[in-house]
């Protein structure tokens, strides 16, 4: 029988007598010791700063506009269920075959890797994002870390599948954020990005640009990118993958309702989603943006979100947004 590779694999470990009971007869607990660690190892990724009410990312703080409260978490799950109806009960289009290994770009509360996980027990998944919000009980196969995928990325081995999901102000260099998923992902290996357009509007002339909704979309596009992050990447998806040498390029639109309004049963309850996820959304991203770009007072901040939901909630607009999904191929030779 073959051991260890250890010189004293046949020597007994000797016991701490510390994690002893005082008569010596039964182990302590460790539960102490665990937490002990973890907290040391966590207390600098998670001593999360407030700010106007809200909670922020510690890793690399100001890095990223919007909070990683439970409001915002909840949010984002609202989002994850919006977008899989939308692409018909669908978590990914990219018709990539035998996965093994998969990284998930930003994964956020990382429900996109652990439904993966659960459909894919053959791969293994690994989510990054500045902040560890990620539950610690997830399939067995899927791992979360705390990173900035904006540094340059330090994997051990290639991945079969890079998948990102909507960054709106999350990336100041996308051309550099998709070269970084070309060199990451295995010849012959598949890359999707997701993301949306913030920019509102509909079909039948109701939306009017003259709106408070309508001074809240321009004011925010014109702060994150004075803050140096794309407020609207979707639809420079494709070229951005294109460019970064991708093969089998596909692009697809979805018109995402921003309401209940539609007849169709399954758009109307992305409509519903989406209004739900729009109303939180407000304060989400505008009250760092407004504050620290424009200068705005907090007040000023909430104001401006109030006029903007009543008008969200206002049935006689047909608002919508564009949500796009590209994937692509590196070449194998
Ligand atoms: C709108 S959420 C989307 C989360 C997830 N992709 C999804 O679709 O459910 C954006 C996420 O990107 C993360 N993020 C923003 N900038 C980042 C960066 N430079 N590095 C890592 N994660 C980042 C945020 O912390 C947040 O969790």
């Amino acid at each position: 029988m073959s051991g260890p590779p250890t010189s004293d694999a046949d020597s007994a470990i000797e016991i701490d007598p510390q994690v002893l009971d005082e008569d010596g007869s039964s182990f302590a607990d460790f539960t102490e010791e665990l937490d002990d660690f973890t907290t040391s190892i966590n207390s600098s990724i998670s001593r999360y700063p407030f700010e106007n009410g809200r909670r922020y990312h510690a890793f690399k703080p100001g890095a990223y506009p919007l909070p990683n409260d439970d409001v915002e978490l909840d949010r984002l799950n609202v989002v994850h269920h919006m977008i899989k109806k939308a692409l018909g009960d669908k978590l990914v289009l990219a018709p990539f075959e035998n996965v093994h290994r998969v990284l998930d770009v930003g994964t956020g509360t990382g429900i996109w890797a652990m439904e993966m996980g659960d459909a894919h027990p053959e791969a293994e998944f690994l989510g990054n994002d500045l902040s560890p919000v990620q539950p610690s009980w997830v399939p067995p196969n899927v791992h979360f870390e705390v990173d900035d995928i904006e540094s340059r990325w330090a994997f051990g081995a290639p991945f079969d599948f890079v998948f990102s999901r909507t960054l709106p102000c999350a990336v100041g260099d996308w051309p550099g954020l998709v070269s970084q998923a070309y060199r990451n992902v295995k010849p012959g290996g598949w890359v999707e990005f997701q993301d949306v357009d913030m920019v509102f509007y509909a079909e039948d002339g109701s939306y009017s640009p003259s709106s408070d909704t309508a001074l809240w979309v321009h004011l925010l596009v014109g702060a994150a990118r004075t803050a140096g992050k794309e407020p609207c990447p979707g639809p420079r998806l494709e070229q951005w993958v294109r460019d970064a040498g991708f093969a089998n390029v596909v692009h697809q639109k979805f018109k995402l309702p921003l309401g209940p309004w539609p007849r169709d049963a399954r758009q109307k309850e992305i409509g519903l989603f989406n209004l739900v996820q729009a109303i939180d959304s407000l304060e989400a991203f505008s009250m760092r943006l407004f504050t620290q770009v424009l200068h705005w007072s907090p007040e000023e901040v909430q104001v401006l979100c109030a006029k903007v939901r009543t008008e969200l909630k206002n049935k006689s607009s047909h608002r919508m947004w564009d949500y796009h999904v590209v994937y692509g191929q590196r070449p194998t030779a």
